[in-house]
């Protein structure tokens, strides 16, 4: 092997190794991919509810289902089980889940929170929070936004040391902060305004490189995108005309209650309502959830 053909292998070896960091932005219309404006369809696949072994299976059926982004919440209270004590371990390695969705080329979403609803006990809070003293959860209380910018800054850290945001060449193309909250702010009163803005400070201070949304947060501060959850999202509106219209969870069905009947929504009825999503003006949809669990 002659000098010329090894410096050859190795520029090889390199090229194969570097990964390209992407600029995902938007503006009025789109998420902005290098850009170039997208059409992004998503589904919700939560990896604590299946295993390690299923996801490569799981999410290569999403993508032959013609879907270009994975979207999760993250689980404070299985991650953290006890205040400062962590778990990533098996169902809950979060990395290797964000890495198997890069590996079947496709893109992710990061839903922090951390509180995420999530048909999850308590929404995902750990119960040791309850616990402290003088905490008000989700409002602008020091003690409670301590310990949420503690786990949120966790979980952004462990993200951007793995190389997982696009802006470093990973598959996450955007990230949530809080998690409905529009619904719940009346009672907070001024107490909430406070928070969302305080959510938003902290979002936008990680300096990820890839935009934040606020899921049903129709005040939600510049740059966050304020987006929409629901079973019909044409009629949404960004709440300024530099947004792009996202629709952050389609429900595709619903959860069973107890002795109740079983929920049910057509295919047709989805279909159409993703259909008139996109023709109003829509740059991004989510199944919530594209699979539930498969055991
Ligand atoms: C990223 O893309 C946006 C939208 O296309 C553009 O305005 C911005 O200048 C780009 N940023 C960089 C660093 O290239
Ligand atoms: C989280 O809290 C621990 C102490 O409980 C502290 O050592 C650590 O620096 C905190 N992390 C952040 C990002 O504030
Ligand atoms: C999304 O789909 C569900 C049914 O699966 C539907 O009930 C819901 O209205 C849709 N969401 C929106 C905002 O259209």
């Amino acid at each position: 092997m002659n000098s010329f053909s090894i410096i050859f292998l190795v520029c090889l070896a390199l090229s194969s190794l570097a990964i390209k960091a992407l600029n995902v932005s938007y503006d009025g219309r789109a998420i902005t991919i290098d850009g170039k404006r997208r059409v992004l369809i998503a589904g919700s696949i939560h990896y604590p509810r299946s295993t390690p072994e299923m996801w490569p299976s799981l999410i290569n059926k999403a993508k032959q289902g013609g879907l270009n982004v994975i979207e999760t919440y993250v689980f404070w209270n299985a991650h953290e089980p006890l205040r400062r004590q962590y778990d990533f371990s098996g169902n809950l390695d979060l990395v290797r889940f964000i890495k198997t969705i890069q590996n079947e080329g496709l893109y992710a979403m990061l839903r922090i929170g951390p509180y995420v609803c999530a048909e999850w006990n308590y929404g995902g809070f750990p119960v040791w929070l309850h616990n402290i003293p003088n905490i008000e959860l989700r409002t602008n209380n020091e003690v409670y936004k301590d310990e949420m910018k503690n786990f949120t800054t966790k979980i952004v850290e462990l993200m951007r040391h793995e190389k997982l945001f696009a802006s470093q060449g990973g598959p996450i193309i955007l990230s949530q902060i809080e998690n409905e909250y529009g619904n719940v702010m009346g009672p907070y009163g001024e107490g909430g305004q406070e928070y969302i803005k305080w959510c938003a400070q902290l979002a936008d201070s990680y300096q990820i490189g890839v935009p934040w949304v606020m899921c049903q947060q129709n005040d939600a501060p510049d740059p966050m995108i304020n987006s929409c959850n629901g079973y019909y999202c044409d009629e949404f509106k960004p709440n300024n005309d530099k947004k792009p219209k996202m629709w952050t969870e389609n429900w595709t069905g619903w959860f069973n209650n107890w002795g109740g009947p079983v929920p049910h929504r057509t295919a047709e009825d989805l279909a159409f309502a993703v259909a008139r999503f996109y023709q109003y003006g829509g740059t991004f949809q989510n199944y919530y959830m594209v699979i539930i669990n498969a055991f």
